[in-house]
């Protein structure tokens, strides 16, 4: 595969998530980069790359997943790695980018630290970003680099055509997640119902109270970015199942399943829980009823879009 402009392809994982890395590669023919990264035993980490990336059209695959930033410095330390040894561009790939919540000053002496986080990939050394179903969409705009941000939505959508529930309800964990659900709603072809939540200022632990729309004797679909201590979508459930709802199925991009999402998760009523590949979820988290989507496939073709130059909103197009 010849980029027009750059060298050639070469796909490289950190440690987040080498399964994604790998099914990446396997899409589109190709083999990840040899690399070391380690830490030492003072903790810092260290990358030596096994070849030359010199003029090549280097993408670099790394979550920020747990321990976040472990993850996030050998991000940066392979992005830095790789532009000291002359790749002709660099792309970071970040299925999950973390600090999403942390986007805005909405409260007086807080941090901005996903805008932080943007900069400091910049001054790394990527030169664009590939990303999936950000928490806020805005995060592009903390970058003055290129950002494809890539959905996994109609992956998602696609696997419940084909469940083909009857009396099928979409609806949104909070309100947060509402215009996206509403979108999810409308691919399905699908009533949309919202629960109002509130969050208590200074912890994990959420609140439902109240449903907007119809959800008795229906099927329903919770649908969010992100599950991660699983509060918002397991008092969903509960709250959903005293509203008289017949099967409840989860539904989110990230599977973040930070303690006690676990727990959460299995004593929660669901029939199925439906996320993706963009966090690596370890074995003890794989419930009887988690099902997992890959990713690999869709970022493989995006990345094979940017490698030759082709447009990758065209993907996308109806
Ligand atoms: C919040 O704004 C997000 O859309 C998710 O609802 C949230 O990140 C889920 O967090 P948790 O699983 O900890 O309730």
């Amino acid at each position: 595969m010849d980029s027009p402009m750059y060298g050639e392809l070469a796909l490289f994982s950190a440690t987040a998530n080498r399964p994604l890395a790998e099914e990446i590669a396997a899409s589109l023919r190709t083999e990840l980069r040899g690399a070391d990264v380690f830490q030492f035993a003072n903790e810092n980490i260290f990358v030596r790359l096994h070849g030359s990336v010199r003029s090549d059209d280097v993408f670099i695959i790394q979550s920020m997943t747990v321990p976040v930033h472990k993850n996030i410095m050998e991000l940066l330390i392979m992005l830095d790695t790789v532009r000291r040894d002359s790749a002709g561009r660099i792309t970071a790939v970040t299925p999950y980018f973390a600090y999403g919540r942390t986007d805005k000053k909405d409260q007086p002496r807080v941090p901005i630290t996903a805008r932080l986080l943007a900069d400091m990939i910049t001054v790394a050394g990527a030169d664009r970003v590939l990303t999936m179903d950000l928490h806020a969409g805005q995060i592009q705009g903390f970058f003055t680099i290129p950002v494809d941000e890539i959905s996994a939505f109609s992956l998602l959508c696609d696997y419940f055509v084909g469940k083909r529930l009857e009396d099928l309800v979409v609806v949104a964990a909070d309100i947060g997640a509402a215009k996206k659900s509403r979108n999810f709603a409308e691919a399905l072809d699908v009533p949309l119902a919202i629960i109002e939540k509130r969050r208590t200022v200074d912890g994990d632990k959420t609140t439902a109270l109240n449903v907007i729309g119809e959800v008795r004797d229906c099927n329903v679909i919770i649908f969010d970015d992100e599950i991660d201590t699983a509060g918002t979508m397991t008092s969903a459930a509960h709250f959903l199942k005293e509203w008289g709802v017949r099967d409840i199925y989860a539904c989110a991009t990230h599977a973040v399943f930070s303690p006690p999402a676990t727990r959460r998760l299995k004593e929660a009523p669901f029939k199925e829980i439906v996320v993706t590949d963009t966090v690596d979820i370890p074995g003890v988290k794989r419930l009887p009823n988690l099902t997992i989507l890959s990713v690999g496939q869709l970022l493989g073709e995006v990345i094979r879009r940017i490698h030759l130059g082709m447009s990758v909103g065209e993907m996308f197009d109806e």
